[in-house]
């Protein structure tokens, strides 16, 4: 049987189809003892440190709920809440942090972080989003493909069409790559995941089977998906100055009614890992709305309101997924 206990969690590279399958069966059962109210904790006495250097909804509140749920404790620092990378190094916070706590989740800018959070901390450490991965999305939105896809994996498509140089198009081509699914970049060329990301996720793909793709083109790209995936068209830490260029670059690419007729599939399924600009509720979306008349961007709300999307499952799903990395890792 897999052991991954004491594994940090940093990126999918790290880990092996089989291994990623093990989670997503974990989080399966962990989600299934959870609704039947079976639920064994096996985190008793464990603590954990939940470094959050950009901010979050999902992430923290499910990291913080599975660890409860599991008879674990967490202790939540804030952006700015604690003296990493101000005043002591990764390296230091580490070495401290490792000596008080079970376990590390890291949100935060660079991918180098949270490597070298690992590196120093002698317990398993967390990637709870860097600009490069967001690896636990990943464990939540495949559970939710195979929720709502009866096939396997390696017969499921996706198309991810947006902004695919940043953690969700990274992790989403390298996933898709691990498990050998059909993967579709469709975005301008200047917005495809980077050469290294793409030659690591070809040589998966070379084992694997899976088919990865780059298209300009909406209507080639999204023909047959099972899923169509997208994401802000602004990721945290980018300057706000770039809005209005980016709305400009990436608009023929919002995903919308027409993109789920485009695809020819009635059934296709429309997945965001959130938060998402679908309509002008943030303040964001109403100063934006002023500066370039946009209501909104990356999806529609239509779509986004309508039968196929099945996004609020997907953020449910960072609770089961999150949980059996914890599970996997700590459990007892
Ligand atoms: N999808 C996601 O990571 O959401 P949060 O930023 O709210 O954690
Ligand atoms: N690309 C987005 C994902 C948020 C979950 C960001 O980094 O802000």
């Amino acid at each position: 049987a897999l052991n991954l206990r004491n594994r940090h969690f940093l990126k999918e590279l790290d880990f092996t189809a089989q291994e990623f399958r093990f989670l997503l069966d974990l989080a399966a059962q962990l989600k299934a003892a959870k609704y039947a109210g079976t639920e064994q904790p096996r985190l008793r006495g464990k603590n954990i440190a939940l470094i959050f250097e950009k901010t979050s909804t999902r992430t923290r509140c499910a990291f913080e709920v599975a660890a409860h749920d599991q008879g674990a404790s967490t202790t939540y620092l804030e952006p700015a809440g604690s003296q990493i990378g101000h005043k002591e190094s990764a390296r230091d916070t580490a070495r401290v942090l490792g000596r008080m706590f079970d376990a590390i989740e890291y949100r935060g800018h660079g991918q180098a972080v949270v490597e070298e959070l690992a590196a120093y901390a002698g317990v398993p450490v967390y990637n709870g989003l860097t600009d490069e991965w967001h690896p636990t999305q990943m464990l939540a939105d495949l559970l939710t493909v195979q929720e709502h896809c009866a096939k396997p994996l390696p017969e499921v498509s996706l198309a991810y069409l947006g902004d695919a140089r940043y953690n969700m198009g990274n992790s989403l081509l390298v996933t898709a790559a691990l498990l050998g699914m059909d993967l579709r970049i469709v975005a301008p060329q200047a917005y495809w995941p980077g050469e290294g990301v793409r030659k690591s996720a070809e040589q998966l793909a070379a084992v694997s089977g899976a088919r990865l793709s780059y298209t300009e083109s909406v209507a080639e790209g999204v023909a047959g998906v099972d899923f169509l995936y997208t994401d802000v068209w602004v990721s945290m830490g980018e300057p706000k100055e770039i809005w209005v260029e980016r709305i400009e670059q990436l608009k023929a690419y919002q995903v919308s009614m027409d993109t789920v007729r485009a695809t020819g599939n009635p059934r296709v399924k429309f997945l965001h890992c959130l938060p998402a600009f679908h309509d002008l509720g943030t303040t964001l979306a109403r100063e934006l709305h002023e500066a370039t008349g946009m209501t909104e961007l990356e999806c529609t709300d239509e779509l986004f309101e309508s039968a196929h999307s099945v996004v609020f499952d997907q953020a449910e799903n960072r609770l089961h997924t999150i949980k059996a990395v914890l599970v996997a890792t700590l459990g007892s």
